[in-house]
């Protein structure tokens, strides 16, 4: 009698542990797929990444993406929030998987070696606050679907070997207070739309091959503080009305592309 009660109650016990287990491991599944994505979406990075061996060691597959190097997460999901890769020598292009980061905020991938073109999938990544691709290789067009990033506050691009016009959807970014595009050979004219934008700070667009002249409309830009146009091939001259945009701190332009009288601001 006492050793059947045992028994049963040994079998509760097992029975007991096997579901505590099942448990555990439904959580432990749940938590790595909002991560587990982020951490394959990182690798496919990589894996376009040249010379990545040495400067990202320590992205090895694993499941803990969330220490890799560069990388930061939201402490519950797991999902990546910030990228860094900052002056690490990087090569390669940019793998169109970055479209996978759904959560990431902040990218940060100045100073490398970066080639090929800016995938059109940087569009997909919605919550992009911060995008920095300065000083790399890349070329060709910038595309539109960085007008899909309605979250965006920085987009510096400066420094690369980007191509074919300013998108005129660029406008479109609602709160984009630092427009950076200089050094590269972008051309044609600087989109109107862009100077109906109160919220943008800082336009940099010097050493470009961009045409055409400067509209009245650039006194629309009421919070920007800093304008730089030199390098280009601008024509024409400056808009009387300039002299009227008080919050204009730093303004630069090719005082020799225009009429010398109207060049002193
Ligand atoms: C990225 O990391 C580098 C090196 O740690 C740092 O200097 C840089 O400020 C970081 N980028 C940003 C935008 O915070
Ligand atoms: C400006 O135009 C001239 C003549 O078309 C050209 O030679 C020069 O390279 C251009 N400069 C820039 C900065 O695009
Ligand atoms: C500058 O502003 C003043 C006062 O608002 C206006 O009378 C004048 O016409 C403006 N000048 C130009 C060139 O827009």
């Amino acid at each position: 009698m006492a050793q059947s009660s045992l028994r049963r109650w040994a079998a509760r016990v097992v029975a007991l542990v096997v579901v505590l287990g099942l448990l555990l491991a439904a959580a432990a599944a749940e938590e790595g797929d909002g991560g587990g994505g982020d951490g394959a979406a990182l690798m496919a990075l990589k894996a376009g990444f040249g010379n990545a061996a040495n400067a990202l060691a320590d992205w090895d597959g694993g499941r803990d993406h969330c220490a890799w190097r560069g990388v930061a997460c939201d402490a519950n999901s797991f999902a990546v929030l910030s990228l860094n890769l900052s002056n690490l020598n990087l090569g390669g292009e940019i793998s169109p998987a970055i479209g996978e980061l759904k959560a990431l905020q902040f990218m940060d991938l100045k100073g490398n070696k970066l080639t090929g073109q800016i995938p059109d999938e940087i569009g997909d990544c919605v919550s992009l606050k911060y995008l920095d691709l300065s000083f790399n290789l890349l070329y060709g067009d910038i595309p539109f679907s960085i007008s899909k990033l309605k979250q965006l506050e920085d987009l510096i691009l400066k420094n690369n070997q980007l191509t074919g016009p300013i998108p005129s959807t660029l406008s479109q970014i609602p709160n984009l207070k630092i427009l950076d595009l200089a050094q590269n050979q972008l051309t044609g004219d600087i989109p109107r739309l862009i100077y109906w934008n109160e919220v943008l700070q800082y336009l940099g667009l010097r050493g470009n091959s961009l045409t055409g002249t400067l509209s009245p409309d650039m006194c629309q830009l009421t919070g920007l503080w800093y304008f730089d146009v030199r390098g280009n091939n601008l024509t024409g001259t400056i808009p009387l009305s300039i002299g009227n945009c008080t919050s204009f701190e730093i303004l630069y332009v090719a005082c020799y592309d225009f009429i010398i009288d109207q060049c002193i601001i």
